[in-house]
């Protein structure tokens, strides 16, 4: 993607499943927002650092890889909570590998500190980073971490 310093830095933000429920799930693990505040949150402020956001929420693994293989060239970096897909799809690694551009992985939760099957990400290695355990946070982190990224690099 061409860079030009003036335009806005453009950042794709995909949801896995059962994020759409945000709200309903355990609030110990996943906060008390809804997905819409979540995004709502995100959107502002990714305009206060004049980064456009682009957000999808899939409960499928077909619609995540075919959305990531779309729009990677049309975007500078990714924001993904792969949720449970995380812990065991090699289908969504290797789509992470073959994108041209930087992908932070994002979990409300500390997947460090709940069940065996949680502590494995089999879609990190292939991320520049990995945030979790810090609910909405997370992906706070994530938007900045990546403005600071792609700053210095351009
Ligand atoms: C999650 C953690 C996953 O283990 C889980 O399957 C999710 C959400 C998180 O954001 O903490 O659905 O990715």
């Amino acid at each position: 993607m061409a860079e030009n310093n003036d335009a806005p830095m453009k950042i794709l933000v995909i949801h896995g499943p059962n994020l759409n429920m945000l709200g309903h799930r355990d609030r110990a693990q996943y906060g008390t927002l809804t997905l819409d505040k979540l995004n709502t949150l995100l959107r502002k402020e990714a305009q206060a650092l004049n980064i456009e956001l682009s957000i999808y929420q899939f409960n499928s693994e077909e619609k995540i890889i075919r959305t990531l293989q779309r729009q990677r060239n049309k975007c500078n970096a990714v924001i993904l909570n792969p949720a449970a897909y995380t812990h065991y799809s090699y289908a969504i690694r290797d789509t992470i590998e073959l994108l041209p551009v930087p992908v932070v992985e994002v979990h409300l939760s500390n997947i460090y500190e709940r069940e065996d099957f949680r502590r494995i990400s089999v879609t990190k290695a292939v991320c520049l980073h990995q945030i979790y355990g810090k609910k909405e946070q997370s992906y706070i982190e994530a938007l900045h971490f990546l403005y600071e990224h792609l700053r210095k690099k351009s």
